[in-house]
């Protein structure tokens, strides 16, 4: 029988804290989903998190809680590597080389850089901006087919394609070109507290945050207290942003279809309504609050995984850093 090669998948996230619900929905479970047909590869990107300022023990202790939490979701390390970024020295590498691709004009439309530099005025460094071309080489090292985000991260995607058809085009092919694979439904997770505004691990407002972490209870009670409106419309068509944010979460996280979920609420309040949301999230997150928890007990194991996880990666990376420093002229590395 003829074997099709599996495509290529990367993905990432930062690990600036617990990560959410938005995450989650987002991206992480899709990961998951997505590991028995491709060939995936996870990571933990500790160097785009200090383009913003992070306490190192912190830092340290979040980026393995991020690596246990992936796994705790259901991302399988034998079936799909998962390493941490500065691990794989060739991100770095890529990084300069793809910059010196990138012009200023196309770092300067980047949305989150904006944001991020009005939320920072005070520290709006060179690695913030250049933060694109580091996710261009997250991406291109592994000639990823594939990219699995979140609707906030195709603005990346689409500058990291323009750089590998670029790079392409100036030389000869060098990089697949990825696409993204963006969820139709959860690829924006609003907050809870502002259905406006996408749920985000660096929202000040706790109540507006589910993190992956929190207690069933802390989830049922942000649940309740979610803005919605005074109409008590529960449906996804004629809801407000809240509403819809809510019949969202709750779909994606019972399996449940749309118009499924809109019967099961038609004629009830929005109380009843948030307090099954609330419910149907804490029964799902209880199993992956558990496993986390024995992971980070388990610290050898966390390193086997990390290690051997690097160590694949590494690899791949390592051939195609070698075949762009061939194109742009560098001379052979040494073999010492
Ligand atoms: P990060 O850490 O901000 O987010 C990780 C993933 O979660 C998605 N996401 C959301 N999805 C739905 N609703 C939300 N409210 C929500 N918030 C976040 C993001 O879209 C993302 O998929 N730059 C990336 C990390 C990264 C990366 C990469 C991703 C580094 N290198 C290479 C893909 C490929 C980031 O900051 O994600």
């Amino acid at each position: 029988m003829e074997q099709t090669e599996k495509k290529i998948i990367l993905s990432g996230i930062q690990p600036t804290g617990i990560f959410t619900l938005g995450n989650y929905i987002g991206a992480v479970r899709n990961w998951v989903n997505l590991q028995e047909d491709y060939r995936c590869l996870y990571m933990v990107a500790n160097m785009h998190a200090i383009t913003v300022r992070q306490e190192p023990a912190k830092l340290r202790q979040q980026t393995l809680s991020c690596f246990a939490l992936i796994m705790a979701c259901g991302v399988d390390p034998q079936k799909a590597p998962i390493f941490i970024q500065s691990h794989v020295h060739e991100h770095a590498e890529l990084s300069w080389v793809l910059s010196c691709y990138t012009q200023f004009g196309e770092l300067s439309r980047m949305t989150q850089f904006k944001d991020k530099s009005a939320k920072n005025a005070s520290n709006i460094n060179a690695g913030l901006f250049t933060y694109p071309s580091l996710m261009a080489a997250d991406i291109l090292l592994y000639q990823a087919d594939l990219v699995p985000v979140g609707a906030d991260q195709q603005q990346h995607l689409e500058l990291s394609r323009d750089i590998a058809n670029r790079f392409n085009g100036l030389y000869s092919p060098t990089f697949t070109v990825p696409e993204g694979y963006i969820p139709k439904a959860g690829a924006r997770v609003m907050s809870l507290a502002d259905p406006e505004r996408k749920m985000s691990k660096s929202d000040p407002n706790p109540n507006g945050v589910i993190s992956i972490l929190d207690s069933a209870d802390d989830i049922i009670r942000k649940f309740k207290r979610a803005v919605t409106d005074s109409d008590c419309c529960i449906s996804f068509e004629h809801g407000s942003a809240g509403v819809k944010n809510l019949l969202t979460i709750y779909t994606v996280m019972t399996g449940k279809r749309m118009e499924e979920a809109e019967k099961e609420f038609a004629g009830q309040g929005y109380g009843s309504f948030k307090e099954a949301v609330g419910v149907a999230v804490a029964e799902a997150l209880a199993p992956v609050r558990e496993k986390h928890a024995a992971l980070m007990n388990d610290k050898s194991y966390l390193e086997q995984c990390y290690t051997d996880g690097a160590k694949f990666a590494s690899h791949l990376a390592r051939k195609t850093l070698e075949k762009v420093y061939r194109k742009v002229g560098f001379v052979n590395t040494p073999r010492f």
